[in-house]
């Protein structure tokens, strides 16, 4: 290799040094210019060492902040309650897009949302190498003991309402030779539940252990359960969440005839997603835009949500449009069903101050309202696309807002700017076009 920062040397107690030692390490190894990667790493640092080492613990060699723009989409109407949504993104036309979906529905009824259901699952993963019959009658004689071995995890759990709903014992050795579970479904309240949930199967897993070696019936191989794994599932279809609008076809746009149109061309382009995976990808990745920006923004696992999501989205044994169109009597109707697994309370819901911000923002919703505003926010957003892609097509909203994007890459000044965005104001945003017009601007 031509350049030996392409390699970083391996290093051995990374996570035992200071952080001043690990910013010098990484910044030496990694970089050509040491001090300047020193400096970037100092600018996005918190001045308020209370503040920052707030940050810095919530994982292993923080280093520095890493921003995303907290933005706000007012004038949400959710089952008559006005409401602002507040969005972390980085996507230039993902606020804008919200806030005019909002404005949209303001004036036709708003949206309307209703959780289906908030039970969360998960697993114990074993082999068992014996009769299932034995470990069916093992399993119908210990249930009780397996579930009184989680009573001191569960108990403030099952105080606030929720706790272990269900344990059953499932036969999987159709898909794997000796493969069985213990699946198990929680309430979690208004927490995600993930460390409770997971507290729960790892007491499971050892009492199942146990209980199946003191289990006389069984062989010495069947004594054996070798649990592979124990862990929550991020696949809950049947913590579901429903959005939706509707208003008489006639009202979607100013001019009755192209509302028609409008109407039956969304309609199209809904049916397509539901049908063509190319576009049910895309389709539900707008989706995404705003469902994303609200699960960060309220302090929650993305990346489980996103799982999930696209796991239900795929559930037919196709990958599917979430959400779904139609015109009936003259009405037009769009909704979207989607599962979410998040909280309000645990997490970094307490810890982080812009989630607790975010949170006051939308009145300090429970678990059950926050799904239903993250769904709102996903109809939302895919309104706005499938509008713009049925008309205008997404481009010329999507330049108009990426045109700061572009304007900061060549630093331009402030007055550069103000001309650039008037320029474009009359005219199609590209960035020949915004380089071009900088230039005879700076030229002058
Ligand atoms: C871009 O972030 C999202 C869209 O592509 C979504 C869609 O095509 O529906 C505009």
């Amino acid at each position: 290799m031509s350049n030996q920062k392409e390699q970083h040397a391996l290093v051995s107690g990374f996570s035992k040094k200071t952080k001043a030692e690990k910013i010098a390490w990484i910044t030496e190894n990694a970089f050509q210019d040491s001090e300047q990667a020193q400096e970037v790493l100092a600018k996005y640092t918190h001045p308020d060492a209370k503040r920052q080492n707030l940050h810095d613990d919530f994982i292993e060699n923080a280093v520095a902040n890493f921003y995303l723009p907290i933005g706000v989409a007012p004038n949400f109407i959710i089952n008559d309650k006005t409401l602002t949504i507040p969005m972390a993104i980085e996507e230039s036309s993902v606020v804008a897009a919200a806030a005019n979906a909002a404005k949209f529905w303001a004036t036709k009824g708003g949206f309307k949302a209703r959780v289906l259901g908030t039970e969360k699952v998960g697993q114990v993963h074993f082999i068992f190498d014996g009769d299932p019959n034995r470990l069916q009658t093992f399993f119908d004689t210990n249930k009780a003991k397996l579930l009184e071995a989680t009573e001191l995890i569960t108990k403030n759990m099952r105080a606030r309402g929720g706790g272990i709903t269900s344990l059953t014992l499932v036969n999987k050795t159709a898909l794997l030779e000796g493969y069985f579970q213990l699946d198990v479904r929680f309430e979690t309240k208004d927490s995600m539940g993930a460390n409770f949930i997971n507290s729960c199967f790892e007491q499971l897993a050892h009492t199942l252990r146990e209980l199946a070696v003191q289990h006389n019936p069984f062989s010495a191989s069947e004594k054996a359960i070798e649990v592979v794994m124990s862990i929550l599932s991020n696949h809950v279809p049947n913590c579901l969440v429903e959005a939706a609008v509707s208003c008489p076809v006639a009202q979607l746009l100013p001019n009755e005839a192209e509302s028609q149109l409008f109407a039956e061309k969304f309609v199209q382009a809904v049916r397509i997603a539901a049908l063509e995976p190319y576009r049910a990808v895309t389709h539900n990745k707008g989706i995404m835009n705003g469902v994303d920006a609200v699960v960060i923004a309220s302090g929650n696992d993305f990346r489980a949500v996103a799982a999930g999501v696209h796991a239900f989205a795929a559930d037919s044994g196709q990958y599917r449009s979430l959400s779904k169109a139609e015109i009936k009597d003259g009405v037009f109707h769009f909704s979207l069903r989607l599962p979410l697994a998040i909280g309000t309370v645990g997490g970094l819901t307490k810890l982080h101050p812009m989630v607790q911000w975010c949170h006051e923002l939308m009145g300090t919703p429970n678990a059950v309202e926050l799904m239903q505003i993250i769904a709102v926010a996903g109809l939302a957003q895919n309104f706005a696309a499938v509008k713009s892609l049925v008309t205008t097509g997404i481009q010329q909203g999507h330049m108009k807002m990426h045109l700061l994007n572009i304007l900061n890459q060549f630093e331009a000044t402030p007055s550069e700017k103000e001309a650039v965005v008037e320029h474009f104001k009359k005219h199609t945003v590209s960035h020949h076009a915004v380089v071009e017009v900088l230039e005879k601007l700076r030229s002058k």
